[in-house]
């Protein structure tokens, strides 16, 4: 029998649905990929060129655990640099993937039984990781506009709280938390003895004057109880490549790299050197597509507001849009009844042949989620047949 936690998991949706999408586009059908979190940009040439480079001077062996040194460093360099935080080499972790370095940050700091803090809408993984590591996810919804709701956030902390994860800019919401939100989680986080999971993976992806700030660098106390996880994923157009990692007090730090050695080793070995080009020289590659990003963020934003019965709010970061279909569930096109957000999906896609997430994936029922992670052109056509659709329930 399928032990108790293994089969307690859902699956990723976003994974799943991507499976779907693949299969529908094998029979010939035109799918508007409206539903892609990761950047349709290539990996620049220099990052594959250190890759290639890498390994023709074979650098294909084991490593230590918490990566090569000289990436190691690179990520102190880089942590002082765009966050104000000061970390040396053994206080980093490098992971395959942002993912692994947010399970490891989990299982090291949530016993069973423990509850872990998840602001809602939140990704997809964050729930499944805390039930993965036996603890309890406490799940906290949002203001309206996708900023932490403090007061909830409080009223939530019990005696067996280990830890709050917040991830700004977010995904799926857009939303770039302000410093007063953070610098009261920080204070909270401080209070009741709780650590911090700040998942920064989008930290480049930030738009118009939104700014940026790492919860950790708001005061020793919190940079004492936070574990900053960060990685080459979309920043850099790596997705593919699994390079992320944690930074974290140091007693923490040799826990997950003590864990991550008994799990997968290090990440990959030549894929590192790739990561550290990225990390030296790529932030003129991230400035381009950010400016893109910003022309699509503003062009869908526009779409969605203008879609009948839709609200609305207009994200700062990620890039990542969530209007609030709501209005429409009930309502039929004459064979198929809008439930609710999955049902939506299933519709758009099925019908019209346009791909996004249901909200209630990432616990927003009353929401799609949009990633304009698609050329301008598709974006359009995207929006065209949600339009359609949306026109033809009643
Ligand atoms: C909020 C968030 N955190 C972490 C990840 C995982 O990143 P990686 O691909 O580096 O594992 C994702 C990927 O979609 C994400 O959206």
């Amino acid at each position: 029998m399928i032990s108790k936690i293994v089969g307690n998991v859902t699956p990723s949706a976003t994974c799943e649905l991507e499976g779907l999408i693949g299969s529908m586009k094998k029979e010939g059908i035109n799918v508007v990929a409206l539903n892609i979190g990761e950047p349709d940009f290539k990996t620049p040439e220099p990052i594959c060129d250190a890759c290639k480079d890498a390994l023709d001077a074979h650098k294909t062996t084991y490593v230590a655990t918490a990566g090569i040194p000289e990436l190691r460093q690179a990520i102190c360099a880089k942590l002082q640099r765009d966050n104000g935080l000061t970390y040396t080499p053994e206080q980093i972790c490098v992971s395959t993937g942002a993912k692994q370095a947010l399970f490891n940050a989990v299982m090291a700091v949530a016993n069973p039984g423990d509850e872990v803090i998840i602001p809602t809408p939140g990704w997809v993984s964050y729930v499944e990781m805390v039930k993965l590591v036996g603890g309890v996810p406490v799940c906290v919804p949002c203001t309206p506009d996708f900023q932490l709701d403090l007061n909830a956030i409080r009223q939530a902390v019990t005696e067996k709280t280990a830890a709050i994860i917040i991830n700004s800019p977010n995904n799926p919401t857009g939303a770039v938390y302000s410093m007063e939100s953070l610098r009261a989680v920080a204070q909270l986080a401080v209070e009741k003895d709780l650590y911090i999971i700040a998942d920064e993976i989008y930290e480049k992806l930030i738009y118009g004057d939104a700014r940026h700030v790492s919860i950790a660098s708001l005061s020793p106390e919190i940079y004492q109880r936070t574990i900053v996880i960060n990685g080459m994923s979309k920043a850099y157009r790596m997705t593919g490549w699994r390079i992320g990692y944690s930074a974290a007090p140091l007693d923490l730090a040799k826990g997950i790299s003590a864990l991550q050695s008994h799990v997968t080793s290090n990440s990959t070995t030549f894929v590192q050197w790739a990561a550290l080009e990225a990390l030296e020289h790529g932030e003129e590659g991230v400035k381009q597509m950010v400016s893109e990003f910003v022309a699509r963020r503003d062009y869908a934003y526009e779409r969605a507001c203008q879609l009948p019965h839709v609200t609305c709010t207009k994200p700062d970061g990620a890039f990542y849009l969530m209007p609030d279909v709501s209005w429409y569930y009930g309502k039929t096109d004459g064979t198929h009844v809008i439930s609710d957000s999955f049902a939506m999906s299933e519709y758009l896609l099925q019908q019209y042949h346009v791909a996004v997430v249901p909200g209630g994936a990432f616990m927003a029922p009353g929401a799609i989620r949009i990633a304009y992670t698609n050329s301008m052109s598709e974006i359009q056509r995207g929006f065209d047949r949600i339009a359609q659709a949306l026109a033809a329930l009643h």
